[in-house]
């Protein structure tokens, strides 16, 4: 099965908003990642918009061409905006405002009627849902009933222990993903992927729909080059089956 890989593009915010001018441009680096390649573009306005802004949301629709995901943690305003702006997929994320990034998944048991009611909000307007989603069985059956499409399991506990002992690492996730497999949940997944991680969590997890990659792909991009580093991710996906 084919994985997508989503850029997450917020780095080039954050490079733009230190100098407050527009270079290098969020609506040019979309373009240019989907013309080297990426299947989709990932974009993570927060309540302070220190990085991408709620402007650039609007920018972005109107030129992604291949799958628009925005992700974040749906407070009013963020509701407000992805239901206007209609991406392909809302990705929920329960990241406090200032948090540095993402840090966990949803507890899908104790927000249960929360993520029920946002995610009715969100299918009706006919938007893909994914949430957040640690790699624990019982978050997996409770994203279940919450009516979400998709999980996105959250791969930072994965790319931490990996270099230790990789095959420990990736043992919750099979588990998580054959249970989502089997309750009819696709399986996207996200954070602190790198070059290094990337394939064999791949070929471990064979169902798995999207991967979204922002912090590595552009580090990496700095020292290959933003068509060639694209290019060198899409590569670990597609290099085992
Ligand atoms: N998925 C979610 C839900 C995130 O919040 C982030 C970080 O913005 C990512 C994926 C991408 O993580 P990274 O920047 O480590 O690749």
């Amino acid at each position: 099965m084919p994985t997508k890989l989503s850029v997450n593009i917020n780095k080039f915010a954050t490079l733009r908003n230190s100098r407050g001018s527009n270079n290098p441009d969020v609506v040019k680096a979309a373009q240019d990642a989907e013309r080297f390649g990426a299947d989709g573009i990932t974009v993570h306005p927060r309540p302070d918009q220190r990085h991408i802004r709620y402007g650039d949301v609007w920018e972005l629709k109107k030129i992604v061409t291949t799958e628009f995901n925005i992700e974040g943690n749906p407070h009013p305003e963020f509701i407000k905006l992805v239901l206007q702006v209609k991406p392909d997929q809302v990705t929920l994320v329960p990241d406090s405002e200032h948090a540095l990034t993402s840090d966990e998944g949803w507890d899908t048991i104790t927000h249960a009627s929360f993520l029920k009611d946002t995610i009715a909000q969100f299918k009706e307007h006919h938007i893909r849902v994914s949430i957040f989603c640690n790699a624990d069985e019982r978050m997996v059956e409770g994203a279940k009933a919450t009516g979400t499409d998709r999980i996105e399991l959250y791969t930072g506990p994965y790319a931490q222990l990996y270099p230790s002992n990789k095959n420990e690492a990736i043992k919750n996730y099979i588990i998580a993903a054959n249970l989502a497999t089997q309750m009819e949940l696709g399986t996207n997944a996200g954070h602190d992927l790198d070059l290094y991680n990337l394939e064999f969590f791949k070929k471990e997890i064979p169902n798995l729909l999207e991967v979204s990659i922002g912090h590595a792909l552009i580090c990496d991009s700095i020292y290959y080059g933003f068509e060639n580093t694209i290019q060198m991710y899409k590569r670990k996906l597609s290099s085992i089956i």
